[in-house]
Formats: structure tokens, sequence, C-alpha cells
């Protein structure tokens, strides 16, 4: 076949993506350090402990993310370190950042900042967190330390990593910290208090630096009835899809609440966001009657599913939410994108499959500006702890050593030549031959992966798979 060449822009921003908790370690100040301890709350009881060292030592890992040609990656800050106290600001902590976001800017690698990513300081549950309405003061508060002692290192900023999330985690399943379960009621209370939160901090950052590009992080699904389902469940499907994933960006628009969260307005909330973050991972199924929750972890025949019944690989997703976003008018970053598989047999498709949507509509025309893959390293994964493992390069969390995956190289090629070639598809993932550079449909994708999958031996579990047995 002949060669072909994927080509993106020269400004595109090819990044790669953590969270504070998840890689920094002995975060002990925070809820999710103490939600760890009791048994029967993360997977197997595992613990965070050094996570991937990053307090110690981001600057291992950032050399890696420079030695595979990424230009930009996403951070976030640990707020229980950096005000471990009501009103009581770390200087050490704030330094230790300092010093992290220097190593990025010397090795050419662009900070995005995300100020909360699901984790918060102890004092501030205490005090009712999200669902009591000062937290807005203290986010700003917190906010406005950040900007004065790191704004001049942080050109891109992210208020609030998936804030539908982690409300549904926190108050609906009750699988974040801390527990208290309070369903509904909670959600319908932390709504209005983060979207609070969010205009407090974006006003913070823009009034002392107007250039700096502030968004959210919203984690977008592909959300609907399965395929043949009566009117009503498809009418359901679409009330759920708007929640999920179109609420929050409404709300930010427009300013206000909607139904069923209130309908008041929201004061300085309209327009208060300068690009979209997406983080894309799947597509669910939603269940009607909702009985068995929002949505179904069934999936159809033959689809390809991750680690730990994640989710259903589906690269066609990235594009249709892409185009979905394109009403709101606003510059777009994929700010996460990635698959559990610790194995990487399926990663190096992902990530080829998912750049080739990215791709597909910036030769739309749609405005697309980068594309930070989760994750650099191996994490702790919440609640899922070490049992999955997204990692580009895979670490052994006892050991702390590194390895590149395959699809760790891949990457590498992609963000050296700025570009999907077929010499990559030939030598990552040959499958997508016949599918990605002859122009043939994106819903060929999953017949692709099937006849690979099928074609591949079962894996056997590594060595150092010790942690995910539990032990
Ligand atoms: C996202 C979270 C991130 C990580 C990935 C796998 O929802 O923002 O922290 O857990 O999923």
């Amino acid at each position: 076949m002949a060669r072909a060449q994927l080509l993106f822009p020269k400004d595109f921003l090819w990044g790669t993506a953590t969270a504070a908790y998840q890689v920094e370690g002995n975060n002990t100040n925070s809820d999710w350090w103490v939600w760890e301890q009791a048994d029967g709350r993360i997977l197997h009881n595992q613990k965070s402990g050094l996570a991937s060292n990053w307090w110690a030592n981001a600057e291992q890992d950032l050399d890696i993310a420079a030695e595979m040609g990424t230009n930009a990656h996403r951070l976030s800050l640990e707020w229980s370190r950096i005000e471990p106290e009501p009103s009581v600001f770390d200087d050490a902590a704030l330094g230790r950042y300092r010093e992290i976001l220097q190593a990025m800017h010397q090795r050419g690698i662009e900070p995005m900042v995300t100020l909360h990513h699901f984790s918060n300081p102890l004092w501030l549950v205490e005090k009712g967190d999200f669902n009591s309405a000062v937290v807005v003061d203290y986010f700003r508060r917190y906010t406005a330390k950040v900007v004065d002692v790191l704004g001049d290192l942080i050109p891109k900023w992210v208020t609030i990593n998936e804030p539908v999330v982690y409300v549904f985690m926190r108050y609906l399943t009750g699988d974040f910290p801390l527990g208290q379960h309070s369903g509904w009621s909670g959600v319908m209370g932390a709504i209005p208090n983060l979207l609070g939160c969010h205009a407090a901090a974006y006003h913070t950052i823009k009034e002392k630096l107007p250039q700096a590009q502030v968004g959210v992080a919203k984690n977008m699904a592909v959300l609907q009835a399965r395929p043949g389902s009566l009117p009503l469940s498809r009418w359901w499907a679409g009330r759920v899809n708007w929640l999920f994933n179109y609420m929050w960006l409404d709300s930010m628009t427009n300013g206000r609440l909607y139904f069923p969260f209130g309908r008041r307005p929201i004061a300085h909330l309209a327009g208060s966001y300068d690009f979209i973050g997406l983080n894309y991972y799947t597509r669910f199924y939603v269940n009607f009657p909702p009985l068995g929750g929002l949505v179904s972890d069934r999936w159809e025949p033959g689809a390809v599913v991750s680690d730990g019944n994640y989710g259903e690989v589906y690269p066609a997703g990235l594009f249709q939410i892409i185009e979905s976003l394109l009403p709101y008018k606003k510059p777009i970053y994929v700010t996460e994108n990635g698959v559990p598989d610790k194995a990487d047999r399926l990663r190096p498709s992902f990530l080829m499959t998912h750049l080739r949507e990215v791709w597909r509509a910036i030769s739309f025309n749609y405005p697309v500006m980068g594309y930070y893959h989760w994750s650099l390293v191996d994490n702790f994964e919440w609640d899922r702890a070490w049992t999955q493992r997204f990692g580009l390069i895979e670490i052994n969390p006892e050991t702390q050593e590194r390895s590149w995956r395959a699809s760790g190289r891949l990457y590498q090629e992609i963000c050296r030549s700025r570009s999907l070639t077929s010499q990559q598809a030939e030598k990552y993932a040959p499958e997508l031959m016949q599918t990605i550079f002859t122009g043939s449909d994106p819903a060929n994708y999953r017949a692709d992966f099937e006849a690979f999958l099928a074609a591949v031996p079962d894996v056997k579990p590594m060595e150092d798979d010790r942690l995910d047995s539990g032990g």
C-alpha cells in the first residue's frame, strides 16, 4: 500500500495528563487518604502510597514526556497540600509546585493546570464542602493564592475536573469519599456551589492574568438508547445525555441553573470559559426504566471492552462529541482520552483510531487545538486503584520501576512526526491498515478490532501483577 500520512497542524498541542492525588504520593491531608485507610472502599484494599512518586521526583517522568516528544502536559494541584489548614498556606508545597512547573517549561512542555481534581482538604469536608455555599469563598481564596504564587508559569487552567462525574461518584454511588452518601439531595446541593466555584475561579484568574486561557474538563460519553428501543426510552436517553453531557456547559454559557437543579441565575457565571476541555473515554447505553442505574454496563455482542469492564472502545464517538460542541463556539482541547489496558493490547489501536477522529475533526476545520492522553504513567486509579493501568509508561508501584509500553513508543513517533502514518500502523497496529488509511467508514473499526483480538493469544499475567490480585 502507498505510504500515507495524516498530518496535524504545526501549533497542535501533543500532551499527556495526570492528577495530583493519583501521581504524587503521600497526600496525607486529603479526604482520599483517610478514605483509603478503611477496608472495602478501594478495590482489594490497595493503597495509593507513593503513587507514581511525583512529589519526590516528577522530573524523571517529565524527562520521559520530553523524550516522547510531547509539548504539553495537564496536571493538577492538591489543594490539601497548598492549604493544609483553613487560611494557612504552605510555602514549601507551593515552592515544590513552582519547581515542577519550571521543570516542565525547561523541557518545552506547556502546563495546563487543574485546580480541583476529585480530592479535597479534610478541613473543607468538615465544613460541608460542596454542599455548603461557603465553599465558593474558600475556592476563590485558594485560587487567588495559586494565581499569586504560580500564575506566571500557567498559561492554561482547568477550574474543576469532571464536575458531574464528581458529584455522581461522591453523592450518588458513594464510591468517592467521604461517604456521606446523601443521594440526589447531595447532587442537587453540590451542583450550584460547584458552578459558583467555577465562576469565582474563572474571574479570579482572569483579573490578574487576562491572557490566561481558562476552562473546565468535562467528561462526555456517547449516551444512547439501545438500537431498536421504543420512543419512550429514546426520549429518556436524550434526557440523560443532556444531563450528563451538556447541562454543565449550558449553565456556564447562559449563567443559570436548569431544571432539576433550579432555575435561578448564578452570579458571574455566564460566558465564564475560554475553551472546552473534553475528557472522552467511551459509549454507554442508557437504562430504561432506570432501575439498575442510569447507564448499563452490558455491551452489545462484539463490543471491544477494556480492562475491568471499564467501557467500550468507541473511537467514532470522539468525532460525534466534538461535532456536538460546535454550537458553543469555543476552542476544544481533548483534555483526557485513554484506556485501561495493562497488557497494552488495545492501546496502540486506541491511540491511532481516536487521534484519527481528532484529525478528521480538524480537517473539517473544527477547532480542536490539542490532545492530552490519559495517562503518561500508570497511577492510582481512585477506587479501582492499581487494577486499572492507563499509562503509556508502565510503573511497578512497589519498585517504582518504569518501562515503556509499545503505545508509548507509538505516541513518541506520532508526536515527533505530528502525524499518523501508515508505517506506524504497520508497526504497531497492522489491523488498522485497511481502515484509517483507506478512508473507509470509522464504524468498521469495531470489525477490525474484533478480527485483531481474535488473532491475539490470551494475555498471561505478568510478574508484577501481585498488586492486582490483592497481594
Ligand atoms: C477520568 C478522571 C481521571 C482518571 C481517568 C481514567 O474520569 O478525570 O482522574 O480517573 O478518568
